[in-house]
């Protein structure tokens, strides 16, 4: 009885998991500032392109306004911004038909001499983040200043600094100073927590070496079939459970003489008298 009714629940419930959707927005060059007549492409990497992704944004002038009619020039699923102006500043997100959101990213156009190469998306807590000071002038930086929310945090004697083994703490509004030059816009760098679904024992023994470069003689396959493959299995792993668990539903509701109550709460209620 409880299983038949688990079953019939399992299968309710891994219903609306075939019909999950998920879309990535990326931009390259991949920087959250960009100087103003550079060019920009942003791409909605989709998993299921029937949703109709299309990229959308908020600046301080429009709303929600869309690529390809707005603004921008749509490329298959990307969107080409080839002459980038100030006023194209914003936050940049896909948009599914049915309202589904990806991340956002928020994109800076400087008018200015210098900008902050910082990470696009969120950088994820234990990694090493490096930001570039970079101006369209003379290529020899000699010495670039960093700052995070509003305070200085060091003086480098290159264009980049590194942050090492970045912590929440590292959360922040950064920008950059070059002498002579001027100072760079404000990008919020975003740090998020490692999942921590598969921490092995810290205590017992040394997680196993990364496999050496050279054993492997494995030829890696192009990304884009990559892609195909990461593709089909996802659409695998959402559809099997479904298919199963309604296999199951089915036999065990069939042949099940007694219970009526139960059956008629996922069967058509209008065929009351054709149970079999
Ligand atoms: C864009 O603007 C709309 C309307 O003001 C707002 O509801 C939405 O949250 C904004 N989207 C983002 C990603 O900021
Ligand atoms: C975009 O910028 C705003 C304001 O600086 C910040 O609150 C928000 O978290 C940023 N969003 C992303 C995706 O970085």
């Amino acid at each position: 009885m409880e299983e038949t009714s688990l079953l019939c629940l399992l299968f309710l419930s891994s219903l609306p998991v075939s019909t999950t959707n998920q879309a990535r927005l990326t931009v390259s060059p991949s920087s959250s500032q960009v100087f103003k007549r550079d060019f920009v492409s942003l791409s909605c990497e989709e998993d299921d392109s029937s949703a109709g992704w299309t990229l959308r944004r908020n600046t301080t002038t429009e709303q929600r306004t869309q690529c390809g009619t707005d603004w921008g020039e749509a490329a298959g699923f990307s969107c080409v911004i080839s002459y980038i102006v100030t006023k194209d500043s914003g936050v940049y997100w896909c948009e599914s038909r049915e309202g589904a959101t990806s991340n956002s990213i928020n994109l800076t156009v400087s008018g200015g001499t210098v900008i902050l190469q910082s990470p696009v998306l969120p950088v994820m807590e234990g990694d090493d983040v490096t930001l570039l000071c970079k101006t369209k002038a003379t290529p020899s930086i000699l010495s670039a200043t960093f700052y995070k929310d509003g305070s200085l945090i060091r003086t480098e004697s290159t264009d980049h600094m590194t942050i090492h083994n970045v912590t929440r703490s590292d959360e922040g509004l950064y920008k950059c100073y070059i002498g002579s030059h001027g100072e760079s816009p404000s990008s919020w760098i975003t740090v998020t927590e490692k999942p921590t679904t598969t921490a092995p024992p810290t205590s017992g023994a040394p997680p196993p070496k990364e496999i050496p470069q050279t054993s492997g003689a494995m030829p890696s396959p192009p990304l884009s079939s990559l892609h195909l493959v990461l593709r089909l299995v996802c659409h695998l792993v959402v559809f099997c459970p479904y298919f199963i668990s309604t296999l199951l539903m089915v036999s065990l509701c069939r042949h099940r003489p007694t219970g009526h109550h139960l059956v008629s709460m996922v069967t058509s209620p209008s065929h009351p008298g054709k149970a079999e």
